[in-house]
């Protein structure tokens, strides 16, 4: 089928690097004579049109994606609850069921002439993409997330930005540790993989780097810190990712809700109790948080997400779907989204990275 018009649209958490995709697809697409429109807020401009006075669908043209590769965040919009296929509905009783609303998506799309979707998202998106391809829509996804924890790909967009300013942090934090003689735990988001800590710990020089991969044993965590004492270096940096966890525990989960993802976030605060009741020192937490999400792109995530939104137009041109653009260096692949779809990427424990941590003696933790 001979595509006119496609639509992008953006899910789950925001990730340096989506507006300079959406701008790479709407010029490679235009400069096919495509048309090209955007779904506000993932999918809730198709399910809730009524909620969007300039409409839940909006055109896309070069005037409205020009200037957008440096900017943070989506113009689009986003979401990372309501997936359609597991819509929460509140019942009369109070409580929620999840509903499938899949098949309103793609009336939606067909009725607004839709012929392709390039869906900008991390695992539940991709995930939902997988499902809907399989119903027979037309799409090709493209990995977006600051945790890194797809599968397929060597590296997501976002991943880099969020990395440089976590370890920009961490490179500010040193001073003021050791100015009080403190410890400074620094939380970085991650999901339930390591990638940011281990990236940020390490090039920030991290003394202690906690990544859920590894679980860690308290105990060897405040060794670490009193050997340094020892040593005369009285201070130590922490970099603890939001889903580490000590031996035999799970990560420490702030909420959980139906229809969406687990909020993690304490394990911060966790592992600095720990270290201040086994070795009475001073420690202060500092949680990074959505500032990883947030900011400029880095050249390199500029420079990925352009490739990536290019080649996604490419792929539907030559006819694929139901696939996700991959960065294979030095190429841009296109993989199944079946292969990504419900799939987590962790940080393999027998990576250089983490022998490289290991020989620059910072404790892992176990
Ligand atoms: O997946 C991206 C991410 O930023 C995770 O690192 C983090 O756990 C989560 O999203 C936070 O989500 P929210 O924006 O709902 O707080």
């Amino acid at each position: 089928m001979t595509i006119r018009r496609i639509a992008i649209n953006t899910g789950g958490g925001d990730a340096p690097g989506l507006n300079a995709v959406i701008r790479a697809v709407v010029l490679t697409a235009l400069k096919r004579g495509w048309e090209c429109l955007g779904i506000r807020d993932g999918f809730n401009g198709l399910l809730f049109p009524e909620h969007y006075p300039a409409g839940g669908i909006i055109p896309l043209g070069a005037a409205q994606v020009e200037g957008i590769t440096t900017l943070g965040g989506t113009i689009l919009g986003t979401t990372n609850r309501g997936n359609p296929l597991r819509y929460p509905q509140r019942q009369p009783d109070g409580s929620t069921i999840e509903v499938d609303r899949g098949d309103e998506v793609l009336a939606r799309l067909a009725e607004a002439g839709i012929d392709a979707l390039v869906m900008l998202g991390g695992d539940g998106s991709l995930t939902i993409a997988e499902a809907l391809s399989r119903r027979g829509l037309r799409v090709i996804g493209v990995p977006k997330t600051i945790d890194n924890d797809l599968d397929q790909t060597v590296v997501t967009f976002g991943f880099d930005t969020a990395v440089a300013f976590a370890t920009e942090c961490i490179d500010r934090l040193h001073a003021t540790a050791a100015s009080h003689s403190r410890v400074l735990v620094v939380e970085v988001m991650g999901r339930y993989a390591g990638w940011i800590a281990l990236h940020a710990g390490l090039a920030g020089s991290a003394d202690v780097l906690l990544i859920p991969e590894l679980p860690y044993d308290p105990a060897v965590v405040a060794a670490a810190i009193a050997a340094r004492e020892r040593a005369g270096r009285h201070s130590a940096i922490v970099v603890v990712a939001e889903g580490a966890h000590p031996v035999g525990g799970a990560a420490s989960v702030l909420a959980t809700e139906v229809g969406r993802a687990d909020r993690l976030g304490g394990a911060g605060e966790r592992v600095a109790a720990e270290i201040t009741a086994l070795t009475g020192k001073e420690t202060r937490v500092v949680v990074l948080g959505h500032l990883l999400r947030g900011g400029t792109p880095t050249a390199s995530d500029r420079l990925l997400s352009l490739r990536f939104g290019a080649a996604a137009v490419r792929g539907l041109a030559a006819g694929h779907s139901g696939v996700m653009v991959a960065l294979d260096p030095p190429v841009v692949r296109y993989v199944p989204l079946a292969l990504v779809a419900g799939r987590m990427r962790m940080v393999p424990l027998a990576s250089d990275s983490i022998e490289t941590a290991r020989d620059l003696g910072i404790c892992l933790g176990d």
